[in-house]
């Protein structure tokens, strides 16, 4: 594995051809970091599994370039799905939809739809865009964790988290931090309305202003979204929800918050957007530091604080 800090052209071109050669490209998105595979390659859709130590029955999202690429990879899209990706894409939006022939069991999970998302990441783009000059059809990118693991938002967090599954081919795109860091919305299209699957920064209320229409409770039971099994997003640390942190703990909470003595303070974010983007690192960071507890005071309000709550829930469920 080898992890590239400068992306130029060059590297651009290189990552798109090791990726049409069947190998694995972790690169940057706005959400967190992807772990890429040609989404049309069934061999290294299973190398990507196996890497991720993911069970084969949890589908992948295909990354396309444009809103263009929809209808290779998808049928029957609803006209509330074009204003969706009209109004959010590039962005941290998913959208599950009906799926055409191109988008095979491998990458489905079996299941008779495919999720697919234009990312908001100039890295991401080129890549997508180099990958098609190639002959590439789409990129299928799940987080580049170990399932269950949490997401990661750096460079440096994807080679510690993959590079002893990684082979000598593969590649890890530096693009810094991720800017939104948490993963991108799910919005199920199938029906007559949106269904939102998993919260993110595309929130309920941006889809009811966009669509005109009220966005629908998801039935997890119904659809596999891994993300929505309940223990996921979780450090070896054990994760505790709003509690007074003692002597020894981690401390992940909004800066108004002082750490008492002995507490270890992970994050200290003053806004929304920040803590969100600050999560993931500071979850990681109670692991580097070998602590066994990390408390987290939870944001309140909806959107994006909506998003943080649900991925601390599972990352506190064992
Ligand atoms: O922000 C993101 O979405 C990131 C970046 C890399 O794009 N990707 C990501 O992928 O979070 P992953 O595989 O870690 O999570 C995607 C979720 C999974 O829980 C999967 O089950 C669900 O999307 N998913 C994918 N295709 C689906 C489908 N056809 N129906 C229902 N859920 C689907
Ligand atoms: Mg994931």
């Amino acid at each position: 594995m080898t992890l590239l800090s400068i992306c130029t052209t060059e590297t651009i071109k290189s990552a798109a051809s090791a990726l049409r050669s069947g190998n694995l490209v972790a690169f940057p998105t706005e959400t967190v970091y992807g772990l890429g595979a040609d989404a049309s390659n069934q061999t290294a859709i299973a190398k990507l599994y196996a890497t991720k130590g993911r069970p084969a029955d949890h589908p992948l999202i295909v990354h396309i370039a444009s809103l263009d690429g929809m209808g290779q990879w998808a049928r029957d899209i609803p006209d509330y799905a074009i204003t969706l990706a009209r109004d959010f894409w590039p962005g941290p939006m998913t959208l599950v939809l009906r799926r055409s022939k191109l988008a095979q069991d491998f990458i489905t999970g079996g299941q008779d739809t495919v999720g697919l998302r234009v990312p908001a990441h100039p890295i991401a783009l080129a890549l997508i865009n180099e990958f098609y000059n190639q002959g590439g059809l789409g990129i299928a990118a799940p987080s580049a964790n170990r399932f269950g693991a949490v997401s990661p938002t750096t460079a440096q967090a994807v080679e510690e988290e993959l590079s002893q599954y990684l082979l000598s081919d593969d590649l890890i795109l530096d693009g810094g931090p991720c800017l939104v860091g948490v993963e991108s919305t799910i919005i199920d299209c199938t029906g007559p309305a949106p269904m939102i699957l998993r919260l993110g920064a595309i929130t309920p209320l941006m889809v009811e202003e966009s669509t005109g229409l009220v966005a629908l409770e998801s039935n997890p039971a119904a659809i596999r979204v891994s993300g929505s099994l309940d223990s996921h997003y979780s450090p070896k640390a054990k994760v505790i929800l709003d509690v007074v942190a003692e002597t020894g703990d981690g401390l992940i909470a909004p800066d108004q918050i002082p750490t008492p003595n002995g507490v270890v303070r992970l994050a200290a974010p003053s806004t929304i957007e920040e803590y969100a983007r600050d999560l993931y690192r500071a979850l990681r960071s109670a692991d580097q530091k070998g602590l066994e507890v990390v408390v987290v005071l939870q944001p309140g309000g909806d959107g994006l604080a909506a998003a943080i709550r649900d991925r601390l829930r599972r990352s506190a469920t064992r």
